[in-house]
């Protein structure tokens, strides 16, 4: 099977061709490398330089690479930006997938895998997210993604393709320190850039209903959820006509304290946090039961929170070489 792999020049894209590719499997990169880089695409793998929303470009780059399954991962996510430019991520991520499935769907390509996310589902109130927990996401960027969900398994019904949505947990770490991510948009890169500033890290709110009063969410390696993938593609090849939809994440919560504590450690920093007011719409509790991927795609995480620490701050001091020094 020959895949393209839409965002492929992005961070967790990048993973995933790598992965693949690893795996056996032949890729083809499309990405409009508005965030992705082109450095991040393997030699001997093709790069298809274009938006999804460009249906006539995805069509002959599906034909023209002899297309049989496609892993979508071109998306906007950045929540914050969602809630300030609505109707730009509904036309990214909802209507350019809906350009892709009509050009997929159109080239008889047979399998299907969606970068979905754990903010499907807002603000739980389980211990354990199962794929049954009721979706009711909390910004227009996870609206987007539980439509997304919706038009993947409404086109894949009426045309026979194969379907997964991953449902991502918080992903972090690097297989290489070049494939690191280069945004500051989450927890461990934030606490990253505050000791490289030589400032404390930041706690945003200490009075949740968790045991240390901080959030605690499930932090999952991108090398483990890019084998994720490949185990999706496989489970679709091996049986036309699914529909699956699985949480990828460890299990396993983790606290914001206890992940400065860890960072700290790891980085050879002794910094104590500093507790700032909530960031509205954290949700206290979000960790996945991950049993639906163990007995759909005898899929399980193998890395660890240090390991994903650890591989991050390689990437971090790679592009920051002033960290460390204080
Ligand atoms: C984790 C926890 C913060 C920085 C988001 C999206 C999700 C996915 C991943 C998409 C929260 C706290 C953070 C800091 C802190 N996005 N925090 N101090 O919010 O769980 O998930 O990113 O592609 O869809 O919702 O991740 O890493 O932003 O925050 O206390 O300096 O760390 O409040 O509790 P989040 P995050």
């Amino acid at each position: 099977m020959t895949w393209l792999i839409t965002g492929g020049a992005g961070y967790i894209g990048a993973h995933v061709v790598r992965a693949m590719t690893e795996a056996g499997e032949r890729t083809v990169v499309y990405d409009d490398l508005s965030t992705g880089l082109a450095d991040r695409v393997p030699d001997g793998v093709p790069l298809v330089v274009g938006s999804t929303l460009d249906g006539e470009r995805v069509a002959r780059a599906l034909v023209g690479h002899g297309i049989t399954g496609v892993v979508h991962l071109a998306a906007k996510k950045q929540v914050g930006e969602s809630v300030e430019r609505p109707l730009h991520y509904y036309r990214e991520n909802v209507e350019g997938l809906r350009v892709l499935l009509d050009a997929v769907t159109a080239a008889g390509v047979r399998s299907f895998v969606f970068s979905s996310s754990a903010a499907v589902y807002g603000m739980p109130d389980v211990d354990l997210v199962t794929e049954e927990t009721p979706c009711a996401p909390m910004s227009p960027y996870g609206e987007t993604k539980l439509a997304g969900e919706w038009l993947v398994r409404a086109a894949g019904r009426a045309a026979g393709l194969s379907t997964a949505c991953l449902r991502y947990f918080n992903v972090a770490g690097a297989a290489r320190p070049d494939l690191a991510d280069t945004g500051v948009f989450n927890l461990i890169p934030m606490i990253f850039e505050k000791l490289t500033e030589d400032a404390p890290p930041r706690v945003f709110g200490d009075d949740y209903p968790t045991p240390d009063g901080t959030c605690v969410r499930d932090y999952i390696h991108v090398v483990d959820l890019a084998e994720a993938h490949v185990a999706a593609a496989r489970a679709l090849r091996s049986a036309p006509g699914r529909d699956l939809t699985v949480n990828i994440g460890r299990g396993e919560g983790v606290s914001v304290r206890e992940m400065i504590d860890r960072v700290n450690a790891l980085t050879g920093h002794d910094r104590p946090p500093v507790v700032t007011p909530r960031r509205p719409g954290d949700p206290a509790r979000v960790v996945a039961s991950a049993d639906r991927a163990a007995t759909e795609l005898a899929w399980k995480a193998r890395h660890t929170v240090d390991d994903m620490i650890t591989s991050a701050w390689q990437g971090w001091t790679r592009l920051h070489p002033e960290a460390g020094r204080h």
